[in-house]
């Protein structure tokens, strides 16, 4: 039934090769000091009730470093001899484990098809790393992701610390490796790249797909259940973040996800959807009207934040501030409320972050760094500093206008009532300009209008 679609979206790319990953290593390690340890960790898994989990999604840190997916897993490298070496601790194979719960890779498995020199059975984690821990002066972990390795370190920083005074050996200092690995994070590799691209063009058929499905009376749970099957069709991991699926006064909400609400004749409907391809995020934003044909206001509101989109991609340049898009978007959003009568202030006023009209309708940023996470990591500020922007780098472009008359805090003009308006696109940063990751997904008026309740 998908079948379209699913051709639209193309061959899955390559996975990322092991050279890849060792280099990721390298480029990290080659900033530490020969005696310090680097961890990684990961999550526990969490029940959702008796003998069922939560899906199991690792540390996004864990993919990026070695690829490995399961629970229970540690990845360490230390300096033996001025070589780095990397060790993982992984789920040991265990028949009846893996009778009840499915295949492990097992240590066995990890040695052969993933980019580390050792593996252990995460049993062995306690011992090991002790050991490892006794002979570091700096220990690089994130801490509060996995307590065994928290409550490790502790201890073991606790009853060395009499050795250390005696002997000169043992951890002196934790550091959050964070700022270095999100700094690599930040900026996409070609293959990075390839796959962040399919991610984006599943997501841009599953809006298609929900496009045609959408008339007066549809469920707002029901084009949940088409988003999601097509990506799991895609053979994704699903969604990267909860769909935002609001029709009427529901678009105004910017987290909405409840999505149980009828979409009606009249309504406005904004989803909000992304999957998430062998780790990598992509975030859709499409807002189009339930029966097919924009109405004169909606089609006045849609257009201003479409052309503030569209200024505000052409700002994602190499050597651009980080913010050029957010005010190139805010500046043609409040040249767009001037021009509909639905402020007094001048653009300079409607523009001030305080006293301005423009955020009564534009509460939220106009993008965020997209890669393994959704709000992917990167300081937007590094020392103080506007981060401009470089090849590889991939940001979101998402302005809007939200005229909730349900508001209690201002009064929304009545022609604009309950109108919603998100446009968001995934723009790759290149030497030739932005490249929309997400460019299938249509999103001019025309091309909304003749795709709308096709199905
Ligand atoms: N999907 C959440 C966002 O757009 O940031
Ligand atoms: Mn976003
Ligand atoms: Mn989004």
């Amino acid at each position: 039934m998908w079948e379209d679609s699913l051709k639209a979206v193309g061959n899955e790319p390559a996975v990322i090769h092991e050279d890849e990953y060792r280099a990721r290593q390298s480029r990290l390690l080659s900033q530490l000091r020969p005696n310090d340890l680097l961890i990684i960790t990961a999550p526990h898994e969490s029940t959702r009730s008796n003998d069922v989990h939560y899906p199991y999604r690792t540390s996004s840190d864990m993919l990026y470093m070695c690829g490995w997916e399961d629970p229970e897993s540690v990845f360490c490298a230390y300096n033996e001899d001025g070589q780095w070496v990397t060790a993982l601790f992984v789920q040991p194979s265990d028949v009846l484990k893996e009778i009840w719960e499915g295949r492990r890779p097992g240590v066995e498995g990890a040695m052969e098809n993933w980019p580390i020199d050792l593996a252990y059975p995460h049993g062995d984690l306690s011992v090991k790393l002790s050991k490892m821990l006794e002979n570091c002066s700096r220990v690089f972990v994130k801490m509060g992701v996995d307590s065994d390795v928290d409550e490790l370190i502790e201890k073991e920083m606790k009853t060395m610390s009499r050795a250390k005074q005696k002997l000169g050996t043992g951890p002196v200092s934790i550091v959050d490796p964070s700022s270095k690995i999100n700094e690599l994070r930040l900026r996409k590799s070609e293959a990075e790249i390839e796959l962040m691209r399919h991610s984006a063009k599943v997501a841009s058929q599953a809006h298609i797909q929900a496009m045609a499905n959408t008339k007066p009376g549809v469920g707002e749970w029901q084009l949940e259940g088409i988003i999601e099957g097509f990506f799991k069709y895609c053979k994704t991991s699903g969604i990267a973040y909860p769909c935002i699926i609001g029709s009427g006064d529901n678009a105004t909400v910017l987290h909405y996800n409840v999505n149980n609400d009828t979409c009606d004749e009249g309504e406005i409907l904004l989803i909000d959807a992304g999957c998430e391809y062998k780790g990598y995020a992509s975030d859709i934003t499409r807002s189009w009207p339930v029966n097919g044909k924009f109405s004169e206001a909606q089609a006045e509101i849609y257009q201003i934040v479409l052309d503030s989109q569209l200024a505000a991609i052409d700002e994602c340049r190499v050597g651009r501030p980080y913010d050029a898009p957010h005010e190139a978007a805010r500046r043609v959003l409040a040249e767009g409320l001037i021009s509909l009568g639905l402020t007094n202030q001048s653009l300079e006023e409607a523009l001030d972050s305080e006293k301005g009209d423009l955020k009564k309708w534009y509460m939220h940023n106009t993008g965020h760094w997209l890669g393994i996470d959704v709000h992917d990591v990167g300081v937007y500020l590094p020392d103080g500093e506007t981060r401009v922007f470089e090849e590889g780098m991939v940001i979101t472009v998402e302005p809007g206008l939200y005229f909730g008359a349900w508001r209690p805090d201002v009064d929304c003009p009545q022609r604009y009532a309950n109108i919603g308006i998100r446009i968001e696109d995934d723009v790759l940063i290149t030497k030739d300009g932005p490249d929309v990751l997400s460019s299938d997904c249509p999103k001019t008026i025309a091309n909304i209008e003749e795709i709308v309740g096709t199905a």
